[in-house]
């Protein structure tokens, strides 16, 4: 691959943008779209497993001196929440990227967020803390309450070989939304931040979804099982996962279930210009 560096971009009167999380799921679709599209960099705390060819600095938001250098020139953020870990270590990251965003003169922050029929889910609180913040801040900012992946609802409730699907989702479903929807959504948004300073959107998704729809389209000899929130806690628990994740996911489960997160709509479809990906096919393999 050629390598691609700030010094050997032919240079035009655009504003400069910078992405974070730029090796994760949604930020590489969004630095594809962004590919080609005026001056982007992309950062991110491994450079070497960058994919996208544009220009790549170096950050990490758990090592706020690194921020200074990384958001030097830098118009438009947008700020890919870094949301593993406990309430405390991800209010600090976003906070410290904030931070350093404002001191280097960042005009316009657009944060990835979390829906507001979200609100019940155990990781919602570092994402309206961050809102906060941006809302008492100095720069210009776009709030994208992104709705739950498709891509989640899949590995959420993905058929074992004998054909049961078990999960602890009871009757409920999920307004899923196909991540590549919210990356186009992110991308169309720091193109032109300006027709968009101010707003929150609520990207969900058009249909809501759950573990019969799911069983159905899988095929026949695919059965849904709900599964107790005690038993699933267990099984996670005991395949080694990391204690804030335990409550990620059984909380995200409990909502579905619960009937907090099945309101479709939003703003997905007027920020796209077109309908949106179809989360049925996402899961079942038929779209990316
Ligand atoms: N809506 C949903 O269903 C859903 C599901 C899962 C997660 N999320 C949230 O949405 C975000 C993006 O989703 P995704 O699918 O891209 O997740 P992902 O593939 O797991 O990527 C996580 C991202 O967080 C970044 N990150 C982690 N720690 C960081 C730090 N200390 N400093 C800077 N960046 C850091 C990583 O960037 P680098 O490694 O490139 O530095 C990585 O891009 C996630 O981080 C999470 O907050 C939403």
């Amino acid at each position: 691959m050629v390598l691609v560096t700030e010094e050997n971009l032919p240079r035009r009167e655009h504003v400069l943008i910078l992405l974070t999380g730029a090796t994760g799921g949604l930020g590489t679709l969004v630095a594809e779209r962004l590919a080609g599209q005026g001056d982007v960099v992309l950062g991110t705390r491994a450079p070497e497993r960058v994919r996208v060819p544009l220009p790549v600095r170096p950050l990490d938001f758990d090592v706020p001196d690194t921020l200074a250098g990384a958001f030097a020139g830098v118009d438009v953020l947008l700020l890919v929440s870094a949301g593993y870990g406990e309430d405390d270590t991800v209010i600090a990251r976003h906070g410290a990227a904030v931070d350093a965003a404002e001191r280097a003169g960042v005009r316009h922050i657009v944060y990835t967020s979390l829906t507001g029929d979200g609100d019940h889910l155990p990781y919602a609180l570092p994402h309206r803390w961050t809102e906060r913040r941006l809302r008492e801040g100095s720069a210009d900012w776009t709030i994208l309450r992104n709705g739950l992946y498709a891509e989640l609802l899949g590995q959420l409730a993905a058929p074992a070989p004998d054909g049961r699907l078990t999960a602890p989702l009871g009757r409920g479903r999920l307004a899923a939304v196909a991540r590549a929807d919210l990356a186009d959504a992110a991308a169309a948004v720091v193109l032109a931040p300006a027709a968009h300073a101010g707003r929150t959107y609520e990207l969900v998704g058009e249909e809501a979804l759950g573990g019969e729809d799911l069983a159905r389209a899988h095929g026949p000899g695919v059965v849904y099982e709900s599964e107790p929130l005690a038993l699933a806690r267990e099984r996670l628990t005991a395949s080694g996962a990391a204690p804030f994740q335990v409550p990620m996911v059984l909380g995200t489960c409990s909502a579905v279930a619960a009937g907090f997160l099945d309101r479709t709509g939003g703003d997905l479809r007027a920020l796209l210009g077109r309908a949106p990906r179809s989360a049925m096919d996402v899961i079942t393999g038929l779209s990316g």
